[in-house]
């Protein structure tokens, strides 16, 4: 649900109280993209340490950094089920149980197998948090502040990084990676806690489960009480009864293959522009541009400490000029800078060139890509596939990030430093059109009016038409079983 605005200037008519809780409740479970950041960051300066500690191979060392991405397409794959059976909470406390046995395993791990499994384990609670997180988010955010609430989970997922870079380098001299590892374990803890003991259950869940009472008690802390009433009075009562038992099924109904699609290739391209290429591998380039490679890991925090300045930016600008401006602007940059960086290793450039490069690179994916991703998840698909659309899409990026991840070197070395990211270059100009034809605009609009854009821009094209399925007009007439829940009729500006 998108607690949409009630009347023409919502921010006239949603207390500035309401305002206040939904940003509490949005930061704190913003806490999970925390643990993603966090683990993504801290494994590098980790296996300094446990690689002459447990004798690792390089595919040995590998397989510890990508158990993780694996784990997480798993995690992300069941991760909608739980949510719509279980509730968004549960499925929150189970995520941080998960996380913290994951995480205790590779702190206590002594050889390599039980090191693996941890890091297996702690993906599959990852993987499920980066699915939940933006479902969570997106239900109880006013639609008049969504952007910046779901922007947080990209924040707290940059910080996550930068902690851990952080940490690195502050037990580097200790070589002491158990610590570095168990650090992860405390924000764990706050989320559980603030997940079981703090945090209400979506209301569009309560909704869902016809627990009026309860999702007009939540609503109230957001809306006020009259607020609430009005929001839940232009709602489709059918839906209670036929809402349970789509699943997955629920994505492949012509109605919501658009946004499938979107969500889909959005999650793809996040990564195979190349972005962690950067974020993991960003000690090797900078070997390869000729720096001094003692100083990688200040220039791994320059990148980290850029990426999260940017997504503040970011945040700044989502509710402002909306996701589509952010995303194109974003993907020509990227575009860009990729060429010239690409452009740098086949010249080879003087090294302060390419550094400069990946730099502005990482700002322009941070303003855009990557946050923009993780809130159009949350945004575009409709109420009753939300949380298996998120899984899936979420999925799709996990997958995608494991395969770039696991071919980059080798890519590298069979055409090129340079000339990789020029693929790269390629994949985000691609992008850029899709974006310009298919992605809808979803700043201030309830879900049904972003549906609607979703489908006026399928039906337009011939190609994209028949990919999704879809058709202006059609979808109700092709799937007259797909509930909805109708939003108050004022669907914000168009
Ligand atoms: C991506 C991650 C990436 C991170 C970098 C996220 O949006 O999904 O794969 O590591 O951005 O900040």
């Amino acid at each position: 649900m998108s607690l949409p605005h009630i009347g023409h200037d919502s921010s006239s008519t949603i207390p500035r109280s309401g305002r206040r809780t939904a940003w509490l409740w949005s930061s704190l479970i913003a806490i999970g993209g925390f643990l993603f950041g966090y683990e993504t960051g801290v494994i590098a300066g980790a296996l300094l340490f446990i690689t002459p500690e447990f004798d690792l191979s390089a595919f040995a060392q590998g397989s510890v950094v990508s158990a993780l991405l694996l784990g997480a397409m798993l995690g992300a794959l069941v991760a909608g089920r739980v949510a719509d059976r279980l509730g968004r909470r549960m499925t929150f406390g189970i995520e941080g149980g998960v996380f913290i046995v994951g995480a205790l395993t590779t702190v206590c791990a002594n050889a390599y197998i039980p090191l693996l499994t941890g890091r297996f384990t702690l993906g599959i609670a990852i993987g499920a948090l980066s699915a939940t997180v933006p479902v969570y988010l997106s239900e109880v955010s006013p639609a008049e502040i969504r952007g910046r609430t779901m922007t947080l989970n990209q924040l707290l997922m940059t910080i996550g990084i930068l902690s851990a870079y952080t940490v690195n380098f502050a037990f580097s001299g200790m070589e002491n990676w158990r610590i570095m590892l168990a650090i992860g374990i405390a924000p764990a803890v706050v989320m559980i806690v603030a997940a079981c003991m703090l945090l209400p259950e979506s209301p569009e869940w309560l909704w869902a489960r016809g627990k009026t009472e309860d999702a007009h008690r939540v609503l109230r802390s957001i809306l006020g009480g009259a607020g609430a009433t009005a929001h839940l009075r232009g709602r489709d009562r059918d839906e209670l009864s036929t809402r349970d038992g789509f699943g997955w099924r629920s994505l492949l109904m012509p109605q919501v293959r658009p946004a499938l699609v979107v969500g889909a290739t959005l999650a793809a391209v996040q990564q195979l522009s190349g972005i962690n290429t950067i974020i993991y591998f960003a000690p090797s380039i900078i070997a390869d541009t000729g720096l001094d490679v003692s100083q990688s890991i200040f220039y791994s925090i320059a990148i980290g400490t850029i990426n999260l300045i940017m997504t503040i930016v970011s945040i700044r600008l989502v509710d402002r000029v909306g996701r589509r401006w952010l995303l194109l602007s974003s993907l020509g940059a990227m575009t860009a800078t990729l060429t010239f960086l690409g452009l740098s290793f086949v010249l080879e450039a003087h090294p302060t060139v390419s550094l400069a490069l990946m730099v502005a690179y990482i700002a322009a994916f941070a303003v855009g890509m990557g946050p923009v991703f993780w809130v159009l998840v949350g945004e575009i698909f409709p109420n009753s596939a939300r949380a298996h659309g998120s899984s899936a899409s979420t999925a799709i990026n996990w997958g995608t990030n494991f395969a770039v991840s696991l071919m980059f070197l080798s890519v590298v070395r069979a055409i090129g430093l340079g000339e990789t990211f020029w693929v790269f270059a390629l994949v985000c100009a691609g992008s850029f059109v899709f974006v310009t034809k298919y992605v809808p605009e979803t700043k201030g609009r309830d879900f049904e009016a972003v549906d609607t854009e979703l489908q006026r821009r399928f039906a337009r094209s011939g190609p994209a038409r028949a990919l999704a399925g879809a058709g202006a007009g059609s979808a109700s007439a092709d799937a007259p079983d797909m509930p909805r829940i109708h939003a108050p009729s004022d669907s914000g500006p168009r």
